[in-house]
């Protein structure tokens, strides 16, 4: 029976469009899953989105559609363009799909149930403004926002939490005792260095925001982002249904592989494993994770500008050229660079010189010299042969080992180890000489003939990488189907081959003065695109006049319970009867100096929970760092508009 092979990537967030950064991982996962597959492995390969939370109902929001609405139109453009980089994965997961949801519900009950989560008040910076709490460290100098730079406000809120130090001792042994569990090695350590420290129970539920799973025990709260989305890489399995053949089959199968961006490796090293413990489960994964690509100024993030998006390279270059780029540039355990010099080059040095121009000067000697048909001829050898052969030899060992290790950027590298040594033996044996020579037509023959079968096997190992240049080397040169397996990669298979009359070039040559300004001026594009879509400050009318902003009346004034900057109050809206409002005044005025006071408010606002009180409206007020004044009217009445 074929061994089987379980690959996942992360799951992505639906909160814009993906660029090349976490298309990455996307296509590294899928050309790892390509070559197991050719290896004769039972493979299966997951990715899917995380579409849960209070960021995405906030960019729904922001898009005036309900979260669903929007989760599904990225989700639909995410499979559109995996379709278009044909990844071939077996399933697409989405966490708002039921098989998910009841399976992230039964782990929820369970470890709550056996006391693993258990009830707690979680305290945290809250921005009013995003509606989020965040901790200490991600907070700007100042206690400031990091997504909006207002000031924030220390709160408490009810919250479960998972047991993570119970776990901790026994994650440092299965860590210790697997010595391959995480890659790369600096990886690891970070990881065992961040447990020794020890570690704090882990908030796994929100009441603030309902766009997310609920704990079917205590529906008020949802369940907060990373129980939800780790649970996928069982949820797409059918884990604890009735269906769980995928699950025993693979889960339990013989690897079981996750692929992450270094950003995420504290989840999977730390919170998945010890969920599965928790629940369990052996685990039976390696987690493998990848640095990031950056833009020379730094990090690639929308805020900052300067985005690439997948599409927008295929459709100027091609998929392949951007596989390979991907694969090629971003070496094991660091991060790498986009830049339009690099990725033209990348196109010309190895894709169009080393790579194509082998193959069609090539076809073009055998058409010439044998009208395209050339068979293995072992009597008259050249001094160059065996050292050919002896690379196409290593290059294979080379490149089996380094793909085992998810060394892909290596494997493509040892690849071209032999496509340079091909070119060389070109050098070295001179067929332009030979030709003229009616007695080394035997040695020309066979010069040829080690060129093809080399090239043979290039194809075959760039099969996972190359999807449309492999295809085409192998038409080219007439490489039958049984020959292009991975079984006869070894050198010498070949005895006979009919190349076509033809040849085209596999990658045309590009200009690259020309085509570096044409791609600087394409990612300037997207970044001023990108910016009047995220820094826009201007407001329609029709989106201000939506608004409902009121003259009101206080009424009564109290202190938050929970929160020393918060005061709430009861406000008279006139014919709309009264409001409750919790506004962020509390360290500018006392509550009953607002009393009997008219205050402007917008009153039209979706109800929010802000620590257990409800605020059905927004009280206006001025603020800079000095000082904060509410804005408060005299002679009209409680109702009154305000345009
Ligand atoms: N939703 C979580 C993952 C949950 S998995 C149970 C998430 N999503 S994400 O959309 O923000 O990121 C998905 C992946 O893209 C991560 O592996 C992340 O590291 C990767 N990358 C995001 N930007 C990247 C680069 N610039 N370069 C390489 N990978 C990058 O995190």
């Amino acid at each position: 029976m074929a061994k089987t092979y379980y690959i996942t990537t992360p799951i992505y967030y639906p909160s814009g469009k993906l660029h090349i950064g976490n298309t990455y991982t996307t296509v590294l996962c899928d050309a790892l899953r390509r070559y197991k597959d050719m290896r004769g492995y039972d493979t299966f390969y997951l990715t899917g989105m995380d579409e849960h939370g209070k960021k995405i109902e906030t960019v729904a929001k922001e898009r005036n559609l309900p979260p669903i609405k929007h989760v599904d139109e990225i989700a639909e453009e995410t499979e559109k363009l995996w379709e278009r980089m044909r990844i071939s994965h077996d399933d697409f997961i989405r966490t708002t799909e039921k098989r998910h949801k009841t399976v992230v519900q039964k782990i929820f009950e369970r470890l709550l149930d056996q006391g693993d989560i258990y009830p707690g008040m979680y305290e945290g910076y809250y921005c009013m403004h995003c509606e989020s709490f965040f901790t200490e460290s991600q907070l700007e100098e100042g206690n400031l926002c990091p997504d909006c730079g207002r000031e924030t406000s220390k709160l408490q809120e009810e919250s479960y939490f998972l047991r993570l130090s119970k776990y901790e001792k026994k994650l440092l042994d299965f860590i210790e005792k697997n010595p391959g569990f995480i890659t790369p090695e600096s990886r690891k350590n970070e990881v065992v260095a961040f447990l020794r420290q020890g570690l704090q129970d882990l908030s796994v539920s929100r009441t603030t925001f309902d766009w997310g799973i609920k704990v079917v025990s205590n529906p008020k709260h949802v369940v907060y982002v990373w129980i939800d989305a780790l649970s996928n890489y069982l949820s797409a399995l059918g884990y604890s249904t009735d269906d769980d053949a995928k699950f025993q089959k693979y889960w339990f199968g013989d690897e079981v592989v996750h692929v992450v961006g270094k950003d995420i490796l504290r989840f999977h090293a730390i919170y998945w494993p010890i969920m599965l413990m928790a629940l369990d489960i052996p685990i039976t994964f390696r987690l493998h994770v990848h640095g990031f690509y950056m833009q020379k100024e730094g990090k690639m993030s929308k805020s900052k500008g300067g985005v690439i998006y997948p599409d927008t390279l295929i459709e100027n270059y091609g998929l392949d050229e951007l596989r390979y780029f991907l694969l090629r540039e971003l070496p094991y355990g660091s991060d790498g660079v986009f830049t339009p010099e690099s990725f033209i080059d990348r196109i010309n040095f190895d894709l169009a010189n080393d790579f194509g121009n082998l193959l069609n000067r090539t076809i073009s000697m055998i058409n010439k010299y044998f009208q395209g048909k050339v068979t293995a001829y072992s009597e008259a050898t050249t001094p160059y042969d065996e050292d050919l052969r002896k690379v196409a030899e290593a290059t294979v060992a080379d490149y089996e080992t380094l793909m085992d290790e998810l060394k892909v950027a290596e494997a493509i590298k040892t690849a071209w180890k032999l496509i340079s040594r091909a070119n060389k033996y070109i050098d070295e044996t001179t067929p332009w000489l030979l030709a003229k020579d009616e007695s080394k037509s035997g040695e020309l023959e066979n010069v040829l003939y080690h060129l093809a079968e080399s090239l043979r096997i290039v194809g075959i190992l760039l099969r996972p990488i190359l999807l449309e240049a492999s295809r085409a080397l192998f038409k080219q040169l007439g490489v039958p189907k049984s020959l292009r397996e991975y079984e006869t990669v070894t050198f010498g298979e070949l005895s006979e081959i009919t190349v076509t009359k033809k040849p085209s070039p596999l990658f045309p040559r590009l200009d690259v003065k020309e085509e570096v300004q044409k791609l600087q001026k394409v990612i300037r594009g997207e970044e001023e695109s990108e910016k009047t879509e995220e820094d826009e400050t201007l407001v329609s009318l029709d989106d201000f006049t939506k608004l409902d902003v009121r003259v009101a009346k206080v009424v009564e004034c109290r202190n938050h319970p929970n929160a020393d900057k918060l005061l709430v109050l009861t406000v008279d809206v006139g014919d709309l009867g009264t409001r409750q409002l919790v506004a962020g005044v509390a360290k500018h005025y006392e509550p009953k100096e607002l009393e009997g006071k008219l205050v402007v408010a917008i009153v039209n606002l979706e109800p929010v929970n802000l620590r257990g009180e409800k605020s059905e409206g927004m009280l206006l007020a001025g603020s800079n760092e000095k000082t904060m004044e509410i804005l408060f009217v005299k002679d009209l009445e409680p109702g009154d508009p305000v345009q």
